[in-house]
């Protein structure tokens, strides 16, 4: 499993197909002794980062004490992405911040796998926090709706930062990594969900682009946002202004599992137009699992394949009710298979519903400024983090989902949806087939 679990990018499994030391040491290590093997690992390069030798590092003292700060965890897991092949994201050693924590806890995650897929017991309870759920009961309602936006809504892993990447490259389009704004009433309620993790980067982000500032500058405008409990309508529209004649569009994987987010949207806006992004419910929880998304959301108990197939269906089943409800004016379908095989004609449609000309840059999402790198040099990236993995539209990832082998058959409320969708599913038709030990079985190579 060790190696399944994340690659932590094709580049690096690919072009850097060997493996470092204290990945092999971890194979070959039973099982009690990889959390001191990780130790002693992480005390070198947190060490390095502070400029400690590992010996100064502290097994039990909270880090963030000792000055690890977020731009240094970032480093740290670059270096733990490289070297163990393993995605952490900064909530993951946020939430333990210790040496012992984080190394008993990566311990654990190599051991993580397809023995959870199986185990449609553990329920897919999506309340916990995390900037996935709507908070209607403090929503306000606005006093007007503002005019002027387009909402990009999908399960995540559907191909969404593509999408959004070439829609970026459109002149009449102003187009930024997510901005998760719809499902707070305020920035100091927003603050209060996202300030542990990197999801509020994205707003920052666009305004670096909006204003030409640097990093900390616009720090201090979303902090002045935060402290004064500005209201999200008001950010939106600070958005707008600053875009000028350009239309915002707000991508977000997250937004349509909940149902309320929708209905958020259509009171801050008045006639804002939906583009709902469907990809075959295989892909995305194979994608779902190996990218360890359930970590970046913080659902973190859950189990994740049971999560990834429920946020697919919720989230696909809200935006259609919800995309039938506004009518064909306000809401246009796109299947992720089609917007990769034929670019240039789902593009081409897009842009007619969008009451826009087409423009040849939507096709070249590698070209120009798109706003695909993070806020620093060490972020994450915004979104999809194996974006820059590829070059361009790449058509053989309409494909993928053929190559899946999934492990658990989807449930009657997923087959129904992926079926309504017109998706094929091999496994739920072919009962002879025997259940795959792993997602991870995938071929091996892209997936
Ligand atoms: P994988 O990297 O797991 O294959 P999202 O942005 O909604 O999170 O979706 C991510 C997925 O979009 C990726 O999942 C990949 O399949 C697809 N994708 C990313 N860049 C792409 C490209 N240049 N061409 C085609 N598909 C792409």
């Amino acid at each position: 499993m060790i190696s399944e679990l994340g690659p932590a990018s094709e580049d690096e499994s690919a072009s850097n197909g060997s493996v470092s030391e204290i990945l092999a040491a971890l194979q070959a290590a039973p099982h009690p002794q990889r959390a001191g093997l990780l130790a002693s690992y992480l005390r070198t390069q947190v060490g390095h980062v502070l400029y400690l030798s590992a010996d100064a590092v502290p097994m039990t003292q909270d880090l963030m004490t000792l000055g690890l700060d977020s731009l240094m965890i970032m480093e740290v897991i670059a270096g733990v992405s490289k070297d163990l092949k393993i995605k952490l994201y900064p909530r993951e050693v946020f939430e333990r911040p210790t040496i012992e924590a984080l190394s008993e806890y990566i311990a654990l995650e190599f051991d993580r796998d397809a023995s959870a897929a199986g185990d449609a017991s553990t329920p897919g309870d999506l309340s916990q926090p995390g900037g996935l759920r709507a908070h209607p009961n403090t929503w306000r309602k606005p006093a007007r709706r503002i005019p002027g936006i387009v909402f990009l809504l999908s399960s995540p892993r559907s191909g969404s930062t593509l999408l959004r990447v070439m829609m970026a490259g459109h002149p009449d389009l102003f187009c930024p990594p997510e901005l998760h704004l719809l499902p707070f009433s305020t920035m100091s309620e927003r603050e209060q969900t996202l300030g542990a993790t990197y999801l509020d980067e994205g707003l920052q982000r666009a305004l670096m682009e909006l204003s030409g500032s640097d990093a900390a500058a616009t720090r201090e405008v979303v902090c002045g946002l935060v402290e004064r409990g500005a209201p999200i309508q008001e950010v939106y529209a600070l958005l707008q202004e600053r875009a000028g004649s350009r239309l915002l569009v707000d991508k977000s994987p997250t937004y349509a599992i909940d149902r309320e987010n929708l209905e958020h949207a259509e009171e801050l806006f008045e006639g804002a137009k939906y583009v709902h992004l469907v990809r075959h419910p295989y892909a995305v929880i194979e994608s779902f699992v190996r990218t360890r998304m359930d970590k970046m959301l913080g659902l973190a108990s859950q189990n994740p394949f049971f999560l990834a197939e429920r946020i697919w269906t919720d989230t696909n089943r809200n935006t259609l009710e919800f995309s039938a409800a506004v009518g064909p004016q306000r809401s246009h379908l796109i299947l992720y298979e089609d917007l990769v095989k034929d670019p240039r004609r789902t593009a081409t449609d897009l842009c007619a519903f969008l009451g826009i000309p087409f423009h040849e840059a939507l096709l070249r999402p590698y070209e120009g400024r798109r706003m695909t790198e993070g806020i620093h040099a060490q972020s994450l990236p915004i979104g999809d983090p194996n974006f820059h993995n590829h070059v361009g539209i790449d058509a053989a990832l309409g494909e993928a989902w053929k190559r899946v082998r999934a492990p658990r058959a989807l449930s009657p409320a997923t087959v129904q949806l992926a079926t309504e969708f017109g998706y094929e599913l091999s496994r739920e038709n072919s009962p002879s087939n025997a259940p795959a030990d792993s997602f991870a079985a995938i071929e091996e190579g892209r997936l």
